[in-house]
């Protein structure tokens, strides 16, 4: 296909998945407004229908709670093609009927985004609008998820990452006592070949964190005392660290000093909290149990994030670099979400070792940022090769480039559009 031709089909996939001023992540496997999926999205609309852009992310704050938390999921409408829905995580915390954790926050980022695209008074308005509900998110983190002030931000639930089986999470899941579960019966495995898909060990253990949180109402503190998974992740950790400096712009930008001291407080707090994170023997930021205090032992796609969140000095850079290079020769396309020397990469099992769009583009800004225009560019001409050859899929093959997990992909048709198109190779090369 053209490139042309490509272009045409992302714009036709978030048309097709728009449900009229919010996109499904695809039809069927993901029925619902997904957090971060609608942010990505956005800036997809971004490139031919801006209105349309600030309108996914206007109706994703409706579902923000009372305690400024924003959902992973909106279930705006009942559809059975999904499990777990509303009745399952039995939430109460905001005007929408919602799954009970957060997802990574990319919305300040994105939104600055949308406002140097255009920077009309329109925009402005809209973007002001927004502000107070993204500070008031972030803020729900830096209680919540960071309760002890360490600079590190907890997921409690490995969905919370959007990073759903990353091994990172494996020993952390396993010490979850299975219980309270009531018999079930998965809907994803019946849109989505098994093998692409988590276990139901794991499965068992995500429907009792859920069970566990719904004990205590879902109250945030409470959550965080007693949630039997609390896992410092890097990936949330520099997407909000990244998301924090974006915020500070915007409150520049928009005339909102008086936010500044507060969300300054939070960078350095994030920035100093990254060293907990960091791995000696790997060289490498990886995950941080805060039940237990035990490191994990693996180098993911979000080790990769930390020039995105601006952490790229002479401790951090050359090693994230030495990484990049040692898996690029290993796999032939980056970036695989797991490291594909550790024994338990799985090159198309979901977050185990599969190729995400998103990541990439992120990953990309963070190095492009950083000067290193070359393995920038090396993870956008990449992530084309694999929409070229396997379309706006979920989610590919490191190793083979097959086409993994759902179709018509919103966000991959999402990050096509803003970033890995071809004719965005100039610009970073
Ligand atoms: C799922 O249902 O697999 C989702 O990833 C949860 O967010």
């Amino acid at each position: 296909m053209s490139q042309n031709d490509l272009d045409q089909t992302a714009r036709d996939i978030l048309i097709g998945n728009d449900q009229g001023g919010y996109t499904v992540p695809t039809k069927g496997l993901y029925p619902y407004q997904w957090n971060w999926d609608s942010v990505f999205v956005a800036r997809g609309f971004a490139t031919f229908n801006p209105d349309r852009a600030w309108r996914e992310i206007e109706l994703l704050f409706e579902g923000q709670w009372r305690d400024g938390m924003v959902p992973h999921i909106l279930f705006r409408k009942d559809d059975p093609s999904y499990f777990p829905g509303p009745s399952v995580w039995g939430t109460d915390g905001g005007p929408i009927p919602s799954s009970g954790h957060s997802q990574p926050p990319v919305a300040a980022t994105i939104v600055r985004d949308l406002l140097e695209l255009d920077g009309s008074d329109a925009a402005t308005g809209r973007a002001k609008g927004l502000f107070p509900k993204i500070l008031h998110w972030h803020r729900w983190y830096m209680e919540y998820r960071d309760p002890d002030g360490l600079g590190v931000v907890a997921v409690i639930h490995p969905w919370e990452s959007g990073r759903d089986n990353l091994p990172d999470w494996d020993d952390a899941l396993r010490a979850v006592e299975v219980k309270d579960v009531e018999p079930y019966v998965r809907k994803d495995t019946s849109h989505v070949d098994p093998e692409m898909r988590p276990h139901k060990e794991d499965y068992d253990r995500y429907l009792s964190i859920v069970a566990a949180c719904r004990k205590v109402g879902w109250d945030p503190e409470k959550v965080a005392r007693t949630c039997p998974f609390f896992v410092a992740d890097p990936g949330i950790t520099f997407i909000l660290l990244r998301a924090c400096r974006d915020l500070l712009a915007l409150a520049g930008k928009l005339g909102l000093k008086q936010h500044m001291a507060e969300i300054e407080g939070w960078v350095s707090r994030l920035e100093s909290g990254a060293a907990r994170l960091w791995n000696p023997d790997l060289k490498a930021h990886v995950a941080l149990d805060l039940r237990t205090g035990k490191l994990t032992d693996g180098v993911s796609s979000a080790s990769f994030l930390a020039p995105y969140a601006g952490l790229a000095g002479p401790d951090v850079l050359p090693a994230v670099q030495d990484h990049f290079d040692r898996i690029g020769s290993k796999v032939r396309y980056l970036m695989p979400s797991y490291d594909p020397d550790h024994p338990k990469f799985e090159h198309l099992r979901y977050w185990r070792g599969p190729v995400w769009a998103m990541v990439n583009f992120m990953i990309s800004r963070g190095l492009s940022e950083a000067g290193d225009a070359a393995r920038a560019e090396r993870l956008r001409a990449d992530t084309a090769a694999l929409i070229q050859s396997g379309g706006f899929a979920e989610y590919f093959s490191p190793e083979t480039a097959v086409a993994a997990g759902g179709g018509s992909f919103s966000w991959t048709a999402a990050i096509w559009l803003a970033w890995a198109t071809p004719s965005h190779a100039e610009q970073a090369a």
